[in-house]
């Protein structure tokens, strides 16, 4: 398959993506995220949203998702961002696919804040349906924050019933001495060690905290479309937020692992990818949309 643009490990194609699905090795993609056709029949500016009927769009949707797991690796993971016209649908084909023991989850997106629906209910998310090659071996970094790594479990002061000495398998720590106590109690503070949930920085215990929310609504001012930010202009139709994509590829993937989107758009992926030092495989049948992509790649120092 002919290449359109490869610089930096990034290589993008312009083509069907059945196509480019076809020609690609087995078992050579880490991660894939693809911002699929919602077939909502709307004519954008810069694609054609109308893949046909249901009963269609799934079978056009079969043979590219049979190929992108060929693709994936046998740790690797892939997410499809799809809203309420194809999720069900495209669950049980993930389903046939993949196995319903490889489903991980589904993901709310929260799109927008409320614009007002007549007789309904103001549809504000979309979904992500998130599977694994193999669900006893797959990559999920918790991401610790690098600022907010860790917090004290101990304070300085001596409490008679809080500054005993207390050994961390092999770990010994004399409070007293240290003039120090710990905040939580004896109980408390060794069920957080049995869960590896404490980190011992210069012989003193702290506690691992995560900034990565691991629930299942992503409903963050930063995750909400453009227009819902007053960000109304982007060089391409329906971008999807950095942030979003962001969260993916940092917990399903790690430095110099390969990022694959077969529905590129603008390329908010790409740009992800590369600023997290992925490598990456994209493809959009659109030359408008590799071009927008190319622009923007090229803008990352
Ligand atoms: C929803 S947009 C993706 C938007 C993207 N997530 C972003 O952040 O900009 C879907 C893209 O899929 C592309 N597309 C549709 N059918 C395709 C096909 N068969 N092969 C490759 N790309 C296709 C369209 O041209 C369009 O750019």
């Amino acid at each position: 398959m002919k290449k359109y643009y490869e610089q930096d490990d990034q290589v993008i194609y312009n083509c069907d993506n059945l196509d480019l699905l076809k020609s690609l090795k087995s078992n050579s993609i880490n991660l894939i995220y693809c911002d699929i056709l919602y077939n909502t029949g709307k004519v954008f500016d810069d694609y054609n949203d109308n893949i046909g009927d249901t009963e269609y769009a799934i079978n056009w949707y079969r043979e590219r998702i049979i190929e992108m797991k060929r693709v994936l690796k046998d740790n690797g993971s892939i997410f499809l961002h799809c809203n309420w016209r194809l999720d069900s649908y495209m669950r049980i084909l993930m389903d046939e696919i993949f196995s319903p023991t490889c489903f991980r989850n589904r993901i709310y997106r929260r799109h927008s804040k409320e614009r007002g629906f007549y007789r309904n209910f103001d549809s504000q998310v979309d979904i992500i349906l998130y599977y694994v090659k193999d669900p006893a071996n797959f990559i999920f970094n918790e991401n610790i924050s690098e600022t907010e790594k860790v917090t004290p479990l101990f304070e300085n002061g001596y409490i008679k019933e809080r500054s005993k000495t207390l050994d961390f398998n092999g770990i010994k720590i004399d409070f007293k001495k240290l003039n120090k106590h710990y905040l939580i109690s004896k109980k408390e503070l060794m069920k957080l060690y049995k869960n590896n949930e404490i980190i011992f920085i210069d012989n003193l215990p702290y506690r691992k905290s995560y900034i990565m929310p691991t629930g299942n609504l992503w409903d963050s001012d930063e995750m909400l479309d453009n227009y819902s930010r007053n960000k109304v202009f982007d060089s391409y139709d329906t971008p999807k937020p950095e942030a979003v994509i962001e969260k993916i590829i940092k917990t399903c993937s790690n430095e110099g692992d390969t990022v694959a989107d077969f529905f590129l758009g603008g390329g908010t992926t790409a740009v992800v990818a590369k600023k997290l030092k992925r490598k990456g495989i994209y493809c959009d049948i659109s030359k408008k949309a590799c071009d927008v992509t190319i622009k923007k790649l090229k803008e990352i120092q």
